[in-house]
């Protein structure tokens, strides 16, 4: 039997985070610069059941039986299963490698599930449909996060960029042109657990604050649907610096994303924000494209661990797995 791959994209939230969990509306894009692969081939040698798991990114070379339930990779396998009623699996390798920066914002575990998800139904022979993996991607990110929005797991199986509020059908949008995003690591890690349950616990302490603020966040998302469907593109540089001004106010932002924000700013951006989670991890700066490589270098000399230059565009063709 040959050998199965399926690749899932890395994603940036252009607006919305967190408020994104209370009910506003967010936008995120796919980021296919960054990606996770999932390859699973047959074990004839091995006894059926066995599944030999490879993830050189984080160190991982072990038997599924050796991983605990709740681990996200051993979830994927298993909504796997229980999405096709299979009650064994043949003896199989899973390899995984990515090049999506853990816990940076950049979705990183939607994609490994959403790359297992589509390797293993596709190597059983029956590849399942994007509403499937996006609904047992999301099941794992409710393991992880807690209360995740779904974001994640839609724009990462889709790989368009979408307009999403929780609990309603998402809508594909259709860039009247294409933008350009300097992507920078702050370096921090910062697990999106973390800073969504700091959100809740400072929510808690003041509702009406902060849903004033996620009000707020939420028509910034509004404005910047019409913006990107309808152009011009810069204007959205204003929308993505009075988005981060309220995500300082949240308390999601860290001094080391706005130095990076403020480096973008004075390095010619139209706008900057951190994107995700916050309190570490990535901010995005939106460009002229001839811009971009001097705001990436501009990054880069502030300390930003990695920079990615990445394009929102209005062509849309099908993500190549
Ligand atoms: O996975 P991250 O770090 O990009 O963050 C997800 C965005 C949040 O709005 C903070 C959480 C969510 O579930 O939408």
């Amino acid at each position: 039997m040959p050998a199965i791959s399926a690749c899932a994209p890395g994603k940036a939230i252009l607006f919305g985070e967190h408020a994104v969990v209370y009910g506003r509306p967010a936008i995120a894009a796919p980021v296919t610069q960054v990606q996770v692969k999932a390859t699973v081939l047959a074990d004839p040698l091995g006894p059926q059941g066995r599944v030999h798991i490879q993830a050189p990114e984080i160190q991982l070379d072990c038997d599924l039986a050796n991983l605990t339930e709740d681990d996200p990779i051993a979830l994927a396998i298993q909504g796997v299963k229980t999405a096709l009623a299979a009650d064994h699996l043949p003896a199989l390798h899973l390899r995984i490698s990515s090049s999506i920066p853990v816990a940076a914002g950049l979705g990183s575990g939607a994609a490994v599930s959403v790359a297992i998800l589509r390797a293993l139904s596709a190597f059983l022979g029956q590849p399942l449909p994007n509403e499937t993996v996006s609904a047992l991607a999301f099941e794992v990110e409710k393991k992880h996060h807690g209360t995740p929005s779904g974001i994640d797991n839609t724009v990462v199986t889709y790989a368009r960029p979408i307009y999403f509020v929780r609990g309603q059908p998402f809508e594909m949008l259709q860039p009247a042109e294409a933008f350009t995003l300097i992507i920078a690591d702050s370096g921090v890690k910062s697990p999106t657990h973390t800073a969504v349950s700091a959100v809740r616990q400072a929510w808690q302490a003041d509702p009406d604050r902060f849903e004033a603020l996620f009000d707020a966040i939420g028509q910034i998302s509004q404005q910047a649907r019409q913006i990107i469907t309808q152009g011009p593109v810069m204007a959205l540089g204003p929308l993505m610096s009075e988005n981060q001004r309220l995500l300082t106010q949240v308390g999601v932002s860290s001094a080391e994303l706005d130095f990076l924000v403020e480096t973008a700013l004075q390095a010619g951006a139209a706008g900057a924000k951190l994107s995700g989670a916050g309190r570490g991890g990535n901010m995005i700066a939106l460009a002229d494209a001839e811009n971009a490589a001097k705001i990436a270098a501009a990054l880069q000399n502030a300390g930003a661990k990695r920079v990615i230059i990445s394009s929102v565009n209005p062509v849309l063709s099908d993500y190549k797995k």
